[in-house]
């Protein structure tokens, strides 16, 4: 062997025939290898971003199963401990989610991105990376204004750039919206943009670090569908299954964020945004029925299922279901672990600007951004208080009085959930009567 590499007079003749036998095999390596690697090269796409990707185009499993599911088929095996599939309570046109297997995604993407190879070309589809699933009126539009200023960070080609309505509304056809199916939610974000984007790794492949989001505050509430998911047991008075369930089955690793503003504040705006009233006297009568019917259904049910009922919902002229939030903050907290949720206090996230979006780009694994930048992200101040709201002027000492002792009782077991003593407001109660 040691002779292949002896190049002394002797060896000659003998070194020329075993390189050339030599030759002879790399050049049908070479051919081997130029065979079998352009074999998956049948799907002819022109961009450079899915030629460095050719590697999980070409594996035949994994877009094989892709294509199922994305063509929407119900799986016969158990997707979750807990339940079967396909499910035997199966009784509503709304999809079945937890029974579909959730997408293969890249690891060269940092967004939650793979390929839909249902169609003539697979192409690139994505989820939100991260999601604000709460609350309606406590700054949610202004962080994610904020949030999308970041280089990393992109839109969803929906309401604002950041609603969609899918996980609570859209996906049941509530609220006169048309019912949306998974893969048109799909269309919402744009992976034309998360691929465009690329940035060179340490090794040199081509990685993409752009992320996309949503901002659904209504899903922080609104569980009143849940009786159409087919998992829930419609004999009992709550759910087991509600959107969180649905989105870590779909998206394991969504980063949430949560902004909490103290409830009855909250409230009082909700109230004029949403249309419920126009003046104070009616906040104040609207106010004291709401009570009255949480009162009477909590003899009968847990809070939770009254909650989430839509007949008590109806009834209540008030959106006080939006401030209870121990409630919802535990149907969420049973299905993510704590550090996958980011909380913010409203109050205290307008204090300091800067030093909230540095955290939030921290919990999402973005960059830090320049100082200048950070000023620019932070500078304008949005005041998106209802114009409603401020010419009918502050709510009656005497209604504020009684939402604060129903809702000093229901913070109570807010601050318990969340080991949290600032969860009880009362700083703001001390600075507001001043
Ligand atoms: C549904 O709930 C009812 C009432 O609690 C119970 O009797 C029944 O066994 C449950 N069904 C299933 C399939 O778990
Ligand atoms: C919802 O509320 C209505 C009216 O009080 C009640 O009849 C019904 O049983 C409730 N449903 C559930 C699931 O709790
Ligand atoms: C912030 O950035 C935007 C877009 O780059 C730019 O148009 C604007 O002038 C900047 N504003 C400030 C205050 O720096
Ligand atoms: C609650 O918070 C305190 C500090 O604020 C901490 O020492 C304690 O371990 C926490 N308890 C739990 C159960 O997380």
């Amino acid at each position: 062997m040691i002779q292949i590499f002896h190049y002394g007079k002797k060896g000659e003749k003998r070194d020329y025939r075993i390189k050339s036998t030599f030759l002879l095999l790399a050049f049908f390596a070479v051919l081997y290898l130029i065979i079998s690697y352009s074999a998956p090269m049948d799907i002819q796409l022109d961009s450079s971003f899915v030629l460095t990707h050719v590697k999980y185009l070409s594996s035949p499993k994994s877009s094989e199963t892709l294509s199922k599911e994305m063509q929407g088929e119900v799986k016969t095996q158990r997707a979750k401990p807990g339940y079967n599939c396909p499910s035997p309570g199966r009784r509503s046109n709304t999809e079945d989610l937890l029974c579909q297997n959730p997408p293969t995604y890249l690891p060269n993407f940092k967004n939650p991105c793979f390929y839909d190879k249902s169609g003539d070309k697979p192409y690139l589809r994505c989820l939100p990376y991260f999601h604000i699933f709460g609350v309606c009126k406590t700054g949610t539009t202004d962080l994610f204004t904020r949030l999308v200023k970041h280089p990393q960070v992109i839109p969803n080609k929906e309401f604002l750039g950041k609603e969609t309505w899918y996980w609570t509304w859209k996906r049941y056809g509530k609220n006169r919206q048309e019912k949306m199916p998974f893969t048109s939610y799909l269309d919402v974000f744009d992976s034309d943009k998360i691929s465009d984007m690329k940035v060179s790794n340490q090794d040199h492949s081509l990685y993409s670090d752009i992320i996309t989001g949503s901002g659904d505050p209504m899903d922080f509430w609104d569980h009143t569908q849940w009786k159409l998911i087919p998992q829930n047991n419609i004999s009992q008075s709550e759910p087991d299954y509600t959107a969180p369930n649905l989105i870590k089955h779909m998206i394991p690793d969504i980063k949430l964020i949560v902004m909490l503003r103290e409830p009855i504040e909250r409230l009082y705006s909700h109230y004029y945004h949403g249309s419920f009233g126009n003046d104070r006297e009616s906040f104040h009568r609207d106010v004291i029925s709401a009570l009255e019917t949480v009162k009477k259904c909590r003899q009968s049910f847990t809070l939770r299922s009254c909650l989430y009922n839509q007949t008590i919902m109806n009834q209540l002229n008030v959106p006080i279901y939006a401030s209870m939030y121990h409630v919802h903050m535990k149907t969420w907290m049973d299905v993510f672990p704590k550090e996958q949720i980011h909380i913010i206090r409203t109050e205290d996230f307008s204090k300091d600007l800067p030093g909230h979006m540095t955290d939030v780009f921290k919990f999402l694994d973005i960059s830090d951004v320049s100082q200048n930048l950070l000023q620019n992200i932070t500078a304008t101040r949005h005041e998106r208080e209802t114009q409603q709201k401020k010419s009918a002027g502050p709510m009656f000492p005497e209604t504020r009085k009684i939402l604060k002792a129903f809702f000093d009782k229901e913070n109570r077991e807010l601050v318990k959930l969340l080991n949290d003593t600032k969860f009880n407001w009362e700083d703001i109660f001390q600075t507001n009567k001043n």
